[in-house]
């Protein structure tokens, strides 16, 4: 059958070099087997020849602006210390004392001129050299010449992300990220500032997690109060290494929605995000969109916001981007909002799903997040307190504002669907074209291709 998605709908922009599509590689029509949704043996082998394989998102460079701040990143069965160096550069380390296994950082955030270990305070320096064994003159010299310095990881830091890869063969960043590097660098992220920080933990596979956030197939029914804010027929983009784009048009109706006309609330507070006051706004829900491209170019020439770097869609639209193999970093011009999914260390049934909103505050009376975003009304916008991460744990509602909430509820249900002896593995449309790319690239490393 001669069958191209394309013939579909799909709604496209102003056109724009950015916005340009991308070729499509061929993924196939495979029926993956679905026990890599609750396997231990199948996330034993992910952990092995994925986790430990790739670059990972540690966190963001904000969080350690100056020389001696470090933040933890815990993932699986490790954790790490990541830290701003005397040079300005970063190092990460397992978060792991070499004498008898303590970890040294307790807290996620932090500022030293050396760490401590709680046990038996040896001491280690910024770079991870250890500076003082408390009394030496204890140990045979033969048993120090193991080594008692810290375990250091490779760590790069782009686009105000910092990544670190717990193997030493692994590609470049730049490489590993391809061209999705360059687009990331035009949000200046490393200017930008943590607004929230949540953690919640689900009762499904972090893989669900990806896949449910990886399409809008679901919006309809799932989420049915956004088909009267934005259109769910959207370009996919595939790159390189299973990374991945979507845009998803904000401030209009889907066409599935019965009113095409009306500025209804949820149009008003994008209207009101731009600057643009919804009760003088004379246009239609048709025409709602184009004000909002055009009142943030007026925007950006009268503060300076340099957005002549972006396309009108990524002015009005969430720009979202899949980093191989647990990212999705929804992106505007005013904050990215980052989606990490990180898989439980022992029960292939649970992932804790952690997000990010990174704010570049600017002196602009209403400037803000987007609202869909879901920042609490009374949130520090100044970037001069990085809040703490607030974790709820498995049954508590994460509240994470009512889209992501919904999510919450059905992910548990998708995954208890995934053991059943009737399911024979997912069958994905070209709307989810990016679940097939990720799992096709995951397929890669499985199977020892990569
Ligand atoms: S475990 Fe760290 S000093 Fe003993
Ligand atoms: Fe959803």
């Amino acid at each position: 059958m001669n069958f191209d998605f394309r013939n579909w709908d799909i709604h496209v922009g102003k056109p724009h070099p950015f916005n340009a599509e991308r070729p499509r590689p061929d993924n196939g029509t495979k029926r993956p087997d679905p026990s890599r949704y609750h396997d231990p043996a199948v996330w034993q082998a992910e952990w092995d020849q994925v986790f430990t394989k790739t670059w990972l998102l540690a966190g963001v460079e904000s969080d350690i602006p100056e020389q001696g701040d470090w933040l933890r990143f815990e993932i699986g069965t490790e954790s790490f210390v990541i830290v701003r160096q005397e040079d300005g550069g970063i190092k990460a380390f397992y978060n792991v004392c070499p004498h008898r296994g303590s970890q040294i950082a307790l807290a996620d955030f932090g500022s030293a001129n050396s760490f401590v270990c709680p046990f038996h305070s040896w001491k280690f320096d910024l770079e991870g050299k250890n500076v003082a064994i408390t009394d030496k003159e204890t140990f045979h010299p033969d048993v120090l010449c193991h080594g008692t310095d810290l375990t250091e990881v490779r760590c790069e830091a782009t686009a105000g992300l910092v990544f670190i890869s717990m193997s030493d063969d692994v590609m470049p960043l730049a490489e590993y990220l391809g061209e999705v590097a360059d687009h990331l660098a035009l949000y200046d992220i490393g200017e930008m500032v943590v607004v929230q920080h949540k953690k919640s933990d689900w009762a499904a596979n972090w893989k669900g997690g990806v896949d449910a956030f990886y399409e809008i197939y679901h919006l309809h029914s799932v989420h049915p109060q956004t088909q009267a804010v934005m259109d769910d027929r959207t370009q996919i983009d595939l790159f390189p290494n299973g990374m991945s784009r979507q845009f998803v048009p904000f401030a209009q109706p889907s066409p599935r929605f019965p009113d095409q006309e009306s500025v209804n609330e949820g149009i008003r507070i994008m209207l009101a995000d731009a600057g643009i006051d919804p009760d003088t706004f004379e246009g239609t829900a048709q025409d709602s969109r184009a004000a909002i491209q055009r009142a943030k170019r007026e925007r950006s020439e009268k503060f300076n916001l340099g957005y002549e770097k972006f396309s009108d869609t990524q002015l009005s639209d969430s720009t979202i981007y899949g980093l191989f193999p647990n990212i999705q970093i929804g992106c505007h011009p005013e904050a990215v909002f980052i989606h990490r999914f990180l898989p439980h260390p022992d029960d292939p049934g649970q992932f804790t799903y952690e997000t990010i909103i990174l704010f570049k505050p600017e002196d602009i009376p209403g400037y803000k997040p987007p609202a869909w975003m879901g920042l609490a009304e009374d949130a520090d916008t100044s970037g001069l307190d990085r809040p703490d991460i607030v974790h709820t744990g498995l049954g508590v509602p994460p509240e994470l504002g009512e889209v992501l909430d919904q999510d919450s509820e059905l992910l548990p249900v998708v995954q208890k669907g995934a053991r059943s002896r009737g399911f024979a593995g997912p069958l994905w449309s070209e709307q989810e074209a990016r679940l097939r790319h990720f799992h096709t690239e995951l397929d890669r490393y499985l199977d020892g291709e990569k």
